[in-house]
């Protein structure tokens, strides 16, 4: 089974990914956060630092993509392709407001003309008409596709199905939720099961994997499915997917010294800056804080900190439980 870890905004940057792979390497693919694409593509500086080779070196990367004009995809994987990426990522999953409010992510899911237009143009880019026969033997990249079940009914989904069908996309990943569901509530598996027999598209599953057990359902229930993606679960606990492949649990001391190295490197990245590390630090430990069940009071205590030597003596306290 490949395991992925997926895309999250604020969280698993370059500077997170590659701490992540230097302490818990065995990630088949790591994905950028979504970035805009837009028709004169003014990839912002960040943004080409996200996908400079030279920063993501040792990891196989996806750029995800966002947007809805067909000519900014292009665009798009042109770069993509000059920088010697091989796959990227449709984002049709992003529930934000501000984002499907301009038909964008999941805004896409209840525009089928505009979905179909945009996968039109992306397919053409790539040589691959919808048929999936391909003009150019030499064509390299692949597109993957992260969607929801639909906007509000899950039924949704088989129309969308029926849209993603007549396109030979590399990988569906089905995050079985709606977007009026968020992140909460229970995935949709009934959905999810009927999707794995409709897709002509290879599927990867992504939801609600936490533990190993959580992984074993899955892999146990869906053995067409050929990869597995992660994302809350694996900030949480960065080495569940060594664990899930057999190896050792995550350790106090294994998970501080990850902490004060993504530490350092976010000092190192934004020259200094104690406040915006202590701020990309923090959104972490949104999920890292299951790690400390018993510490509300002190991990309270790490969201108020400003100094760095303040968030430190914080965070050992929590460390140190
Ligand atoms: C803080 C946060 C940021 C996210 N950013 C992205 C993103 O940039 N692109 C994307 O496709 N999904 C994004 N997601 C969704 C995740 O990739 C994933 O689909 C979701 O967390 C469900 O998987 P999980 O239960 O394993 O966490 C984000 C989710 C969260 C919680």
């Amino acid at each position: 089974m490949k395991l992925y870890f997926a895309p999250m905004e604020g969280i698993t940057g370059r500077v997170y990914r590659q701490v992540h792979h230097r302490f818990f390497p065995g990630i088949d693919k790591y994905y950028t956060p979504f970035l805009s694409v837009t028709r004169d593509l003014k990839l912002k500086g960040r943004d080409k630092k996200e996908l400079d080779p030279a920063e993501n070196p040792d990891i196989f990367l996806v750029p995800q993509f966002l947007g809805n004009n067909p000519e900014a995809f292009r665009k798009g994987i042109q770069y993509a392709g000059k920088l010697g990426y091989s796959e990227i990522n449709i984002n049709l999953g992003c529930p934000s407001k501000t984002v499907t409010a301009k038909k964008k992510g999941s805004g896409l899911l209840d525009e089928p003309e505009l979905l179909t237009r945009l996968l039109d143009g992306v397919f053409e880019e790539t040589e691959l008409n919808s048929s999936g026969r391909s003009s150019n033997p030499d064509r390299k990249m692949q597109i993957s596709i992260k969607t929801r079940l639909g906007v509000s009914d899950p039924e949704e989904v088989f129309s969308l199905l029926e849209i993603y069908n007549r396109y030979p996309i590399s990988e569906l990943t089905i995050h079985p939720r709606v977007r009026d569901e968020g992140y909460q509530g229970r995935v949709h598996l009934d959905y999810f099961e009927e999707c794995l027999r409709r897709s002509e598209n290879p599927v990867c599953y992504n939801g609600d994997i936490r533990t190993v057990r959580d992984y074993e359902q899955i892999a146990e229930k869906y053995p067409e499915v050929h990869a597995v993606m992660i994302g809350r679960g694996l900030v949480g606990n960065p080495a569940l997917v060594r664990e899930i492949r057999g190896g050792d649990s995550l350790t106090a001391e294994e998970l501080k010294l990850f902490h004060d190295s993504i530490l350092k490197s976010f000092m190192e990245a934004f020259q200094g800056d104690e406040y915006v590390s202590i701020r990309h630090m923090l959104e972490l430990w949104s999920f890292m804080k299951e790690n400390f069940p018993d510490s509300d009071r002190l991990i309270h205590k790490l969201y108020k900190t400003k100094r760095l030597s303040e968030y430190r003596a914080a965070a050992d306290r929590v460390f140190c439980g």
